[in-house]
């Protein structure tokens, strides 16, 4: 066999072998075990019995779901191991479970996914719908029990992509979610942290509380779409894994707003998974695309060169890229 075939041949199992660890988490889900060993950890015929399951398919699916790093077991009895706690406990205050089970692990959703590409109507699930505010407040709030890793690799991040912001300056945050990466900007900013949701503020809020950084955070409940800031008045306007939920249109708009609210010599930093030209080998951009085409109607993951022209169009300059995603710009000074 060719080299490359062989290559394929391994990436075609890898992925069933994923499919199989997915599945387990959508039966588990199914079948309610998480919210289950979450009230207590019980032996496998106490769990079988409770959760009216066959115990030997219970059984391969607990030893599955413990070799996955997601449950313990404490002699006979089983429960979650701390990380499986933190994200799959429905008690926990990051619980993730909500997010896999209706999007992104969700058969159903996923399921429909080739006839959204026959009819090019996607599910319909947009963030103009009011009561997705809960789901993206799942969506963020893991960051909830990984906000010291988080706050590290944030300082890493602005240590790596050096923009000057001046010490007390200002920093709008455009769909902030948790307020990570932003919060790691050094010179202690304040901070005007905008999303859509106020169930994700209360997320944002709560980091800014555990960073001790809640006096300079402004959380302003908006569509950044129709944010309104005075002009010349920031010094950063940051959009991180945002601006792809809307068509290109709305990106090239926003980018000449934002320039606008910044001071002269003021920075845009935008994270975004950006596909490559040929949209043909970026997997990580091409993959999120297929999640937000199913999602979000109008949605884009434009390529490198599309963003660096909008920022041109937006009147920036010096225009560049670090690390294939961010994408740093800068208001002239005169
Ligand atoms: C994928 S998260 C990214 C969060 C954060 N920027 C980060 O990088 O971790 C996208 C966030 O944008 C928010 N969002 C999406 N569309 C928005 C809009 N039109 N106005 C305000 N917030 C929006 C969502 O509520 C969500 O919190």
């Amino acid at each position: 066999m060719s080299e490359a075939r062989w290559r394929t041949w391994q990436r075609l199992g890898e992925l069933e072998e994923a499919y199989l660890e997915i599945a387990a988490v959508q039966a588990a889900q199914e079948v309610g075990l998480f919210e289950r060993i979450g009230a207590a950890p019980a032996t496998l015929p106490a769990l079988a019995a409770d959760l009216t399951c066959d115990q030997r398919g219970l059984g391969v699916l607990v030893d599955l779901l413990t070799a996955m790093g997601l449950l313990d077991k404490d002699g006979d009895r089983i429960r979650f191991s701390p990380g499986g706690a933190a994200f799959l406990d429905p008690a926990s205050e990051s619980y993730y479970g909500d997010t896999l089970r209706r999007v992104t692990l969700s058969a159903e959703a996923l399921g429909r996914l080739g006839a959204a590409v026959r009819t090019g109507e996607p599910l319909g699930q947009t963030v103009d719908v009011p009561d997705t505010g809960a789901l993206w407040a799942q969506d963020v709030a893991p960051v909830l029990a990984t906000w010291r890793e988080q706050r590290a690799a944030a300082q890493r991040l602005w240590e790596t992509l050096a923009v000057p912001v001046p010490a007390g300056g200002t920093v709008v945050d455009l769909g902030c979610g948790s307020g990570f990466p932003a919060f790691g900007v050094p010179g202690s900013p304040t901070f005007i942290s905008v999303d859509w949701h106020p169930a994700v503020l209360e997320v944002t809020t709560a980091v800014a509380a555990r960073l001790g950084i809640a006096d300079r955070v402004r959380p302003i409940a908006a569509d950044l779409r129709r944010l309104e800031l005075p002009p010349s008045s920031v010094d950063l306007v940051h959009a991180a894994a945002v601006l792809y939920f809307y068509p290109f249109e709305e990106i090239d708009r926003l980018l000449a707003r934002a320039a606008d609210w910044l001071r002269p010599g003021g920075y845009l930093v935008s994270r975004h998974l950006l596909a490559d030209a040929e949209r043909a080998s970026a997997t990580e951009a091409l993959r999120r695309a297929v999640q937000l085409f199913l999602f979000h109607p109008g949605s884009h993951v434009p390529t490198t060169d599309e963003l660096t022209a909008a920022a041109s169009n937006a009147g920036l300059t010096d225009v560049r890229t670090v690390d294939g995603q961010y994408l740093i710009a800068r208001k002239p000074t005169s």
